[in-house]
Protein backbone atom coordinates (compact mmCIF):
# COMPACT_ATOMS: atom_id res chain seq x y z
CA UNK A 1 0.00 0.00 0.00
CA UNK A 2 1.15 3.38 -0.75
CA UNK A 3 0.76 6.66 0.58
CA UNK A 4 -1.07 7.22 -2.26
CA UNK A 5 -4.01 4.45 -2.05
CA UNK A 6 -3.77 4.77 2.20
CA UNK A 7 -7.34 4.99 3.20
CA UNK A 8 -8.88 8.19 4.24
CA UNK A 9 -8.90 9.71 8.05
CA UNK A 10 -5.71 6.40 8.63
CA UNK A 11 -2.53 8.40 9.86
CA UNK A 12 0.96 7.50 8.13
CA UNK A 13 2.40 5.64 11.47
CA UNK A 14 -0.96 3.54 11.87
CA UNK A 15 -0.90 2.74 8.42
CA UNK A 16 2.94 1.25 8.44
CA UNK A 17 2.76 -0.04 12.24
CA UNK A 18 -0.04 -2.38 11.15
CA UNK A 19 0.54 -2.97 7.97
CA UNK A 20 4.14 -3.39 6.91
CA UNK A 21 6.05 -3.46 9.89
CA UNK A 22 2.78 -5.93 11.29
CA UNK A 23 2.70 -5.57 15.05
CA UNK A 24 1.18 -8.64 15.80
CA UNK A 25 4.25 -10.25 14.56
CA UNK A 26 6.34 -8.76 17.61
CA UNK A 27 7.62 -11.20 19.78
CA UNK A 28 6.56 -9.06 22.85
CA UNK A 29 3.37 -8.99 21.87
CA UNK A 30 2.02 -12.92 20.88
CA UNK A 31 -0.27 -15.51 19.67
CA UNK A 32 -1.32 -12.61 17.65
CA UNK A 33 -3.48 -10.34 20.63
CA UNK A 34 -1.07 -6.59 20.31
CA UNK A 35 -1.97 -5.14 23.94
CA UNK A 36 -0.08 -4.96 27.06
CA UNK A 37 -2.35 -7.48 29.33
CA UNK A 38 -3.56 -7.63 32.29
CA UNK A 39 -1.77 -8.97 35.15
CA UNK A 40 -2.81 -10.86 38.15
CA UNK A 41 -0.05 -10.80 41.07
CA UNK A 42 1.24 -13.79 40.50
CA UNK A 43 2.24 -13.49 37.00
CA UNK A 44 4.94 -11.23 38.28
CA UNK A 45 6.27 -14.40 40.38
CA UNK A 46 8.28 -16.40 37.59
CA UNK A 47 9.65 -15.79 33.98
CA UNK A 48 6.32 -16.04 32.12
CA UNK A 49 6.19 -18.12 29.43
CA UNK A 50 4.74 -17.34 25.93
CA UNK A 51 1.31 -19.27 27.11
CA UNK A 52 1.27 -16.88 30.23
CA UNK A 53 1.78 -13.53 28.22
CA UNK A 54 -0.97 -14.59 25.54
CA UNK A 55 -3.20 -15.52 28.65
CA UNK A 56 -2.80 -11.91 29.74
CA UNK A 57 -3.62 -10.19 26.31
CA UNK A 58 -6.95 -12.68 26.61
CA UNK A 59 -7.41 -11.47 30.58
CA UNK A 60 -7.80 -8.10 28.96
CA UNK A 61 -9.90 -8.94 27.26
CA UNK A 62 -11.79 -10.69 29.51
CA UNK A 63 -11.91 -7.54 31.88
CA UNK A 64 -13.62 -5.37 29.41
CA UNK A 65 -16.05 -7.88 28.59
CA UNK A 66 -17.18 -8.77 32.14
CA UNK A 67 -18.46 -4.96 32.43
CA UNK A 68 -20.25 -4.71 29.30
CA UNK A 69 -23.56 -6.62 31.02
CA UNK A 70 -24.67 -9.83 29.96
CA UNK A 71 -23.74 -10.93 26.54
CA UNK A 72 -25.77 -13.83 25.99
CA UNK A 73 -27.83 -13.60 22.73
CA UNK A 74 -26.61 -9.90 22.26
CA UNK A 75 -24.93 -7.97 19.04
CA UNK A 76 -21.67 -6.97 20.07
CA UNK A 77 -19.01 -4.40 18.30
CA UNK A 78 -15.43 -4.44 18.71
CA UNK A 79 -13.73 -1.43 17.57
CA UNK A 80 -9.96 -1.38 16.36
CA UNK A 81 -10.05 -5.64 16.88
CA UNK A 82 -6.73 -6.35 15.20
CA UNK A 83 -6.95 -9.69 14.43
CA UNK A 84 -9.87 -10.45 15.66
CA UNK A 85 -8.98 -12.99 18.55
CA UNK A 86 -10.90 -11.00 20.96
CA UNK A 87 -13.89 -11.50 18.37
CA UNK A 88 -13.36 -14.89 18.92
CA UNK A 89 -12.83 -14.85 22.68
CA UNK A 90 -16.25 -13.07 22.91
CA UNK A 91 -17.82 -15.64 20.75
CA UNK A 92 -16.60 -18.61 22.88
CA UNK A 93 -16.62 -17.36 26.14
CA UNK A 94 -19.71 -14.82 26.30
CA UNK A 95 -22.00 -16.28 24.28
CA UNK A 96 -23.44 -13.49 21.73
CA UNK A 97 -25.35 -13.76 19.08
CA UNK A 98 -23.50 -11.83 16.34
CA UNK A 99 -19.70 -10.34 16.90
CA UNK A 100 -18.71 -7.53 14.86
CA UNK A 101 -14.99 -6.49 15.04
CA UNK A 102 -14.61 -3.35 12.93
CA UNK A 103 -10.45 -1.97 11.65
CA UNK A 104 -9.55 1.35 10.19
CA UNK A 105 -6.53 -1.21 8.66
CA UNK A 106 -7.24 -3.50 5.22
CA UNK A 107 -4.25 -5.33 6.19
CA UNK A 108 -5.18 -5.87 9.74
CA UNK A 109 -8.62 -7.10 8.42
CA UNK A 110 -6.99 -9.47 5.78
CA UNK A 111 -4.60 -11.03 9.03
CA UNK A 112 -8.11 -11.31 10.95
CA UNK A 113 -9.79 -13.52 7.88
CA UNK A 114 -7.34 -15.76 7.93
CA UNK A 115 -6.40 -16.04 11.63
CA UNK A 116 -10.75 -16.68 12.26
CA UNK A 117 -10.97 -18.80 9.15
CA UNK A 118 -12.30 -21.83 11.15
CA UNK A 119 -15.18 -19.51 13.03
CA UNK A 120 -15.71 -17.55 9.33
CA UNK A 121 -16.23 -21.06 7.53
CA UNK A 122 -17.25 -23.39 9.92
CA UNK A 123 -20.15 -24.36 12.00
CA UNK A 124 -20.17 -21.04 13.51
CA UNK A 125 -20.53 -19.10 10.45
CA UNK A 126 -22.43 -16.09 10.04
CA UNK A 127 -21.84 -15.18 13.68
CA UNK A 128 -19.07 -13.15 13.20
CA UNK A 129 -18.63 -10.56 10.66
CA UNK A 130 -14.66 -8.59 9.96
CA UNK A 131 -15.84 -4.99 8.89
CA UNK A 132 -13.49 -2.17 7.39
CA UNK A 133 -14.00 1.36 9.22
CA UNK A 134 -13.21 3.85 11.31
CA UNK A 135 -13.89 4.19 14.91
CA UNK A 136 -15.13 8.00 13.85
CA UNK A 137 -17.08 7.12 11.22
CA UNK A 138 -18.76 3.63 11.86
CA UNK A 139 -20.54 1.91 9.03
CA UNK A 140 -23.63 0.93 10.68
CA UNK A 141 -26.63 1.87 11.23
CA UNK A 142 -28.24 3.40 14.37
CA UNK A 143 -29.10 1.54 17.52
CA UNK A 144 -27.54 -2.00 14.98
CA UNK A 145 -25.80 -2.94 18.74
CA UNK A 146 -26.35 -3.92 22.40
CA UNK A 147 -22.93 -3.81 23.61
CA UNK A 148 -19.89 -1.70 21.85
CA UNK A 149 -15.80 -2.24 23.30
CA UNK A 150 -12.96 -1.66 22.69
CA UNK A 151 -9.34 -2.83 23.49
CA UNK A 152 -6.18 -0.60 23.44
CA UNK A 153 -7.17 0.81 19.79
CA UNK A 154 -8.70 4.29 21.44
CA UNK A 155 -4.82 5.78 21.90
CA UNK A 156 -4.79 5.69 17.55
CA UNK A 157 -7.91 7.28 17.34
CA UNK A 158 -7.92 11.12 15.53
CA UNK A 159 -11.00 12.19 17.46
CA UNK A 160 -12.61 10.61 20.76
CA UNK A 161 -15.66 13.09 20.21
CA UNK A 162 -16.45 11.51 17.07
CA UNK A 163 -15.97 8.38 18.42
CA UNK A 164 -17.74 8.82 21.63
CA UNK A 165 -20.67 10.18 19.13
CA UNK A 166 -20.52 7.38 16.98
CA UNK A 167 -20.63 4.69 19.97
CA UNK A 168 -23.78 6.48 21.01
CA UNK A 169 -25.48 6.61 18.09
CA UNK A 170 -24.86 2.62 17.01
CA UNK A 171 -25.70 1.23 20.39
CA UNK A 172 -29.43 0.39 20.87
CA UNK A 173 -31.31 2.34 24.05
CA UNK A 174 -29.90 0.29 27.53
CA UNK A 175 -26.59 -0.53 25.25
CA UNK A 176 -23.66 -0.66 27.35
CA UNK A 177 -19.84 0.52 25.89
CA UNK A 178 -16.58 -0.54 27.76
CA UNK A 179 -13.23 1.09 26.30
CA UNK A 180 -9.56 0.12 27.88
CA UNK A 181 -6.86 2.20 26.72
CA UNK A 182 -3.83 4.41 28.04
CA UNK A 183 -4.22 7.93 28.47
CA UNK A 184 -2.46 10.57 30.19
CA UNK A 185 -3.90 12.03 33.12
CA UNK A 186 -1.46 14.61 33.20
CA UNK A 187 -2.89 17.50 29.95
CA UNK A 188 0.65 18.77 30.19
CA UNK A 189 2.02 15.50 29.98
CA UNK A 190 2.28 15.27 26.47
CA UNK A 191 6.42 16.75 25.13
CA UNK A 192 7.73 14.70 28.28
CA UNK A 193 5.67 11.45 26.92
CA UNK A 194 7.29 12.58 23.37
CA UNK A 195 10.69 12.11 24.85
CA UNK A 196 9.86 9.02 27.08
CA UNK A 197 8.57 7.27 24.51
CA UNK A 198 8.91 6.67 20.27
CA UNK A 199 5.14 6.08 19.90
CA UNK A 200 4.31 9.36 21.32
CA UNK A 201 7.35 11.17 19.36
CA UNK A 202 6.16 9.55 16.31
CA UNK A 203 2.31 10.33 16.53
CA UNK A 204 0.75 6.96 16.69
CA UNK A 205 -0.37 7.14 20.12
CA UNK A 206 -1.71 10.44 20.93
CA UNK A 207 -1.36 12.07 24.79
CA UNK A 208 -5.31 13.11 25.84
CA UNK A 209 -6.38 12.70 29.45
CA UNK A 210 -9.34 10.16 30.00
CA UNK A 211 -11.88 13.29 30.64
CA UNK A 212 -11.59 13.89 27.03
CA UNK A 213 -13.16 10.40 25.79
CA UNK A 214 -15.69 10.97 29.36
CA UNK A 215 -16.52 14.01 28.58
CA UNK A 216 -17.32 13.35 25.01
CA UNK A 217 -19.78 10.17 25.83
CA UNK A 218 -21.87 12.60 28.52
CA UNK A 219 -21.41 15.13 25.60
CA UNK A 220 -23.17 12.41 22.94
CA UNK A 221 -26.23 11.46 26.00
CA UNK A 222 -24.52 8.17 27.49
CA UNK A 223 -25.01 8.05 31.47
CA UNK A 224 -23.50 6.13 33.90
CA UNK A 225 -19.96 7.30 32.78
CA UNK A 226 -17.33 5.78 34.92
CA UNK A 227 -13.73 5.89 34.84
CA UNK A 228 -11.85 3.31 36.15
CA UNK A 229 -7.73 3.08 36.59
CA UNK A 230 -6.22 -0.58 36.16
CA UNK A 231 -2.82 0.98 35.51
CA UNK A 232 -1.44 -1.82 38.69
CA UNK A 233 -2.68 -4.46 36.64
CA UNK A 234 -0.97 -3.47 33.23
CA UNK A 235 2.50 -1.64 33.72
CA UNK A 236 4.39 -3.77 36.36
CA UNK A 237 3.38 -6.74 34.53
CA UNK A 238 4.01 -5.35 31.15
CA UNK A 239 7.11 -4.12 32.85
CA UNK A 240 8.39 -7.82 33.83
CA UNK A 241 7.05 -9.18 30.87
CA UNK A 242 9.60 -6.80 28.94
CA UNK A 243 12.70 -7.01 31.44
CA UNK A 244 13.56 -10.48 29.46
CA UNK A 245 14.58 -8.37 26.18
CA UNK A 246 14.76 -4.98 26.40
CA UNK A 247 16.89 -3.41 29.34
CA UNK A 248 15.76 -0.36 31.38
CA UNK A 249 15.18 3.14 29.59
CA UNK A 250 14.25 1.75 26.22
CA UNK A 251 11.09 1.96 24.47
CA UNK A 252 9.03 0.23 26.04
CA UNK A 253 10.28 -0.49 29.46
CA UNK A 254 9.89 3.52 29.55
CA UNK A 255 5.85 3.23 29.76
CA UNK A 256 6.65 1.79 33.35
CA UNK A 257 8.14 4.80 34.58
CA UNK A 258 5.53 7.10 32.64
CA UNK A 259 2.99 5.45 34.57
CA UNK A 260 5.22 5.84 38.36
CA UNK A 261 5.78 9.49 36.81
CA UNK A 262 1.81 10.01 36.69
CA UNK A 263 2.05 10.63 33.29
CA UNK A 264 0.81 7.97 31.72
CA UNK A 265 -2.46 5.23 33.12
CA UNK A 266 -4.48 2.76 31.78
CA UNK A 267 -8.11 2.68 32.51
CA UNK A 268 -11.27 0.83 31.63
CA UNK A 269 -14.16 3.41 30.33
CA UNK A 270 -18.22 2.55 30.59
CA UNK A 271 -21.30 4.19 30.24
CA UNK A 272 -24.71 3.02 28.87
CA UNK A 273 -27.39 4.43 26.30
CA UNK A 274 -30.39 5.84 28.05
CA UNK A 275 -33.52 3.91 27.44
C1 LIG B 1 -2.85 -2.05 19.47
S1 LIG B 1 -3.89 -2.74 18.24
C2 LIG B 1 -5.06 -3.64 19.26
C3 LIG B 1 -5.71 -4.78 18.51
C4 LIG B 1 -6.62 -5.63 19.39
N1 LIG B 1 -7.66 -4.85 20.00
C5 LIG B 1 -5.84 -6.40 20.43
O1 LIG B 1 -5.92 -6.06 21.62
O2 LIG B 1 -5.15 -7.36 20.06
C6 LIG B 1 -4.85 -1.32 17.68
C7 LIG B 1 -5.75 -1.59 16.48
O3 LIG B 1 -6.57 -0.42 16.28
C8 LIG B 1 -6.70 -0.19 14.88
N2 LIG B 1 -7.05 1.23 14.69
C9 LIG B 1 -6.25 2.32 14.79
N3 LIG B 1 -6.93 3.45 14.57
C10 LIG B 1 -8.23 3.08 14.34
C11 LIG B 1 -9.42 3.80 14.07
N4 LIG B 1 -9.44 5.15 13.99
N5 LIG B 1 -10.57 3.10 13.88
C12 LIG B 1 -10.57 1.73 13.95
N6 LIG B 1 -9.46 1.00 14.21
C13 LIG B 1 -8.30 1.67 14.42
C14 LIG B 1 -5.36 -0.60 14.31
O4 LIG B 1 -5.41 -0.85 12.92
C15 LIG B 1 -5.02 -1.83 15.16
O5 LIG B 1 -5.49 -3.01 14.55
Amino acid sequence: MTQEDRPEGMRATVQETYGPADLSAVPVFAGGFINFGYWRPEDLDGPPTVEDRIRTQQDLYRRVLDTSGPLSGARVLEVGCGLGLGCALALEEYGPDLVTGMDIHPQQLDRARRANAGLLEGAGAGRLRLVRGAAERMPFEDAEFDCVYSVEAAQHFDDLGLFAAETARVLRPGGRTAVTSFFAPDPGAAPRLAELLDTFADGLDIARPPAELTDALVRSGMADVRCESIGPSVWPGWDHWLSAQWKPGTWPRNFLYAWEQGLLDYYVITAVRPR
